[in-house]
């Protein structure tokens, strides 16, 4: 648990709900919360459902792993410590954004279950909506588009270990994800499509 460090500050409640929010909007604010390994294609998948959303004239936008890493969490490395304190930051950030009316995505590893279900417990039912990008780590190795897991390969083998996550760090799928997508199996397009489906039939596109 975080500390609260502050004293005397004091919650305002203000005067513009989510409900009107969502209203102006047209749609719902909510969280896409993406996780899986690295090079699972969270990223990638996060960035087209972006897109479509935009398309349609839904107001998102995409938290970034590795962009957001070069920013607001750039003090932040790869320890467990440090992985919780990078996923409570984007969580409470996640937060305000779908309090603001926006279909947010996320694509972080974000490998700790506790984690995650702490930042689930900051939203409404529904809002937060968990999405296993699931894909072995052989294909996230095949595919390994920054060279990362060669690299956490020769880091084992000359016996110091990087804690890379599917390597030499855990990564813990969760349990009753709204969503899983078989990215060992299908494309980009077709698991958008299953993406746009189920925030359709969750009534998320509608106020
Ligand atoms: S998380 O574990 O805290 O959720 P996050 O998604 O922000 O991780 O960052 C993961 C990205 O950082 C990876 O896609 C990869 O590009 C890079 N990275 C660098 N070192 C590591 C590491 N030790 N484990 C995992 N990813 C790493």
């Amino acid at each position: 648990m975080t500390e609260q460090k502050a004293t005397n500050v004091t919650w305002h409640a203000h005067k513009v709900t989510r409900e009107d929010r969502n209203k102006l909007a047209g749609h719902k604010g909510a969280v896409l919360w993406f996780t899986g390994l690295s090079a699972c294609g969270k990223s990638t998948i996060a960035n087209e459902v972006d897109y479509r959303l935009n398309q349609l004239g839904k107001r998102s936008y995409v938290l970034d792993g590795d962009n957001i890493r070069m920013g607001l969490n750039k003090n932040l490395g790869f320890s467990a410590e440090d992985r919780s304190e990078n996923i409570r930051r984007i969580g409470e950030v996640a937060k305000l954004f779908s309090d603001a009316g926006v279909l947010t995505t996320t694509a972080f590893i974000s490998p700790y279950r506790a984690d995650r279900d702490k930042v689930r417990a900051l939203f409404e039912p529904g809002q937060f909506v968990e999405i296993l990008v699931k894909a072995s780590v052989e294909t996230c190795e095949a595919r390994d588009p920054k060279g990362l897991y060669k690299k956490a390969r020769a880091a084992l083998a000359s016996g110091k270990g990087m804690g890379f996550t599917g390597i030499d760090d855990p990564y813990e799928a969760p349990e009753k994800p709204e969503l899983v997508l078989d990215s060992d199996n299908k494309g980009i397009e077709e698991l958008t499509n299953e993406v746009m489906a189920y925030l359709t039939s969750a009534g998320l596109l509608s106020v």
